[in-house]
């Protein structure tokens, strides 16, 4: 019999069956002793795929010892009362998983390549029932995408064309049924990424482009969690690339500084990036809002706020941004101009998109300010063109220039508002 999601062992015993953690099934016929007690001839420890603590670094899940080599993992001590192994699958460059909790590793190579190299894993469901797979980047740095520089003055004209593409390295999830996230790529260390995965496996690669003197180091370390389907509360909703599930948080686009609290003016943010970021609405709360989590008093290049998108010179919405844009649903300026709870918004709509170089609901204010919804699912879009403006010689059309400027990207401060 096989039983998925779980280990069966068959054990002859011929010792009076005691209750253990690990589930015992008999199938022999019971044996009565003459003390009365039953007697199992054989049994059959049936243990579930459960979690296990590791090694410290990497967790690992209980399987036997045979499905644990099979699936190419490594024993880190005994669970289900000794019966399994907590077995901890680390993949390298050219290996499968069908495990949950498994990992995407490579360790940090400090010289680079000086040729283009591919490394790819292979990622299947566990189960079939999974549907939602997240990754976890602990750690994720490889070479950044073209960069611009943000100017306080005069910028340079017509080089945007290929600012934020990921030209030297990549990592894509390439999947075999359906959208496939957009690639990635530069610093994403404790960020993460979600989606449905295909009945046949998907690919997980990485393209490293042949690396000049001076490029970075390349390393990442990437945890891998499955989700069944209706595990929605811990897994985010289908179509979230990123899932967010506490009170308050913090939300910043793929390769965003956030080792860092200066953003510098080589802050660029990735081009075609088109996601939904999702943030569980938690019981007891009807709004959300969201403010820049860096704001220096007075803003240059080199310290710049951590928003800015697209031209404009200050606040821009709605039908004013066209390439670059952050989308909430029903924005409004805090305090909400409604009596909580979560009274629908009936006579205004609100802003939609957000864009330009200050966040704030107000077209004309100077400084970024809370930009809240209680529109729920609580949801943020993320949009962004191929290359950057930099064909005149102004903020309003060029994204160089002027600090924040609007190649910087975003990272926000969220707060769920109680009803
Ligand atoms: C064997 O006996 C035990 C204790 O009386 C009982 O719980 C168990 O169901 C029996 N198993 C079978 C296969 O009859
Ligand atoms: C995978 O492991 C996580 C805990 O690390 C658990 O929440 C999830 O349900 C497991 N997935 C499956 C398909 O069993």
């Amino acid at each position: 019999m096989l039983i998925l999601g779980a280990s069966v062992l068959l054990l002859q015993v011929f010792a009076t069956a005691s209750a253990t953690e690990a589930e015992r099934y008999d199938t022999a016929t019971n044996v009565t002793s003459r003390s009365g007690k039953a007697l199992s001839i054989f049994q059959i420890i049936k243990f579930k795929h459960d979690p296990c603590p590791g090694d410290g670094t990497r967790q690992g899940i209980c399987h036997s010892n045979a499905e644990c080599v099979a699936l190419g993992g490594k024993s880190s001590g005994s669970c289900a009362n000794g019966y399994g192994v907590c077995c901890i699958v680390a993949l390298t460059c050219g290996q499968t998983t069908s495990s949950n909790c498994s990992y995407l590793t490579q360790p940090t190579n400090p010289t680079g390549s000086n040729m283009v190299s591919v490394c790819q894993y292979t990622v299947c469901k566990c189960t079939p029932d999974v549907c939602r797979i997240r990754l976890d980047f602990t750690t994720f740095s490889i070479a950044g995408p073209q960069v611009g520089t943000t100017f306080d003055g005069a910028a340079p004209l017509n080089i945007g064309n290929a600012i934020g593409e990921c030209s030297t390295d990549s990592f894509a999830m390439t999947l075999s049924e359906g959208h496939s996230p957009s690639p990635i790529c530069g610093f994403n260390t404790g960020q993460h990424m979600i989606y449905e995965p295909s009945d046949m496996c998907d690919e997980a690669t990485f393209i490293l482009g042949a690396a000049a003197a001076g490029v970075r180091a390349r390393n990442w370390d990437i945890k891998i969690t499955q989700y069944k389907c209706g595990d929605e509360a811990v897994a985010g909703p289908p179509g979230c690339l990123q899932y967010f599930s506490t009170d308050v948080g913090r939300i910043s686009s793929y390769n965003f500084p956030t080792n860092s609290a200066t953003i510098g003016a080589q802050t660029t943010h990735l081009s075609r990036q088109a996601y939904s970021i999702c943030i569980r609405r938690n019981e007891g709360f009807c709004a959300i809002c969201y403010v820049p989590s860096i704001v220096p008093p007075a803003p240059t290049a080199a310290d710049q706020a951590s928003y800015g998108l697209d031209k404009g010179a200050a606040a821009v919405h709605d039908l004013d941004c066209r390439f670059d844009y952050l989308q909430i649903p029903n924005a409004e300026a805090f305090p909400l101009p409604v009596a909580m709870p979560g009274t629908p918004l009936t006579n205004m709509i609100g802003k939609q998109l957000f864009c330009g170089r200050i966040f704030n609901v107000d077209v004309a204010a100077a400084l970024p300010a809370s930009v809240c919804s209680t529109t729920a699912p609580f949801r943020l879009g993320f949009s962004t063109g191929g290359g950057e403006f930099t064909n005149m010689a102004t903020p309003e059309k060029n994204e160089l220039m002027g600090a924040p400027g609007g190649i910087v990207g975003f990272s926000l401060d969220y707060r769920q508002i109680p009803c």
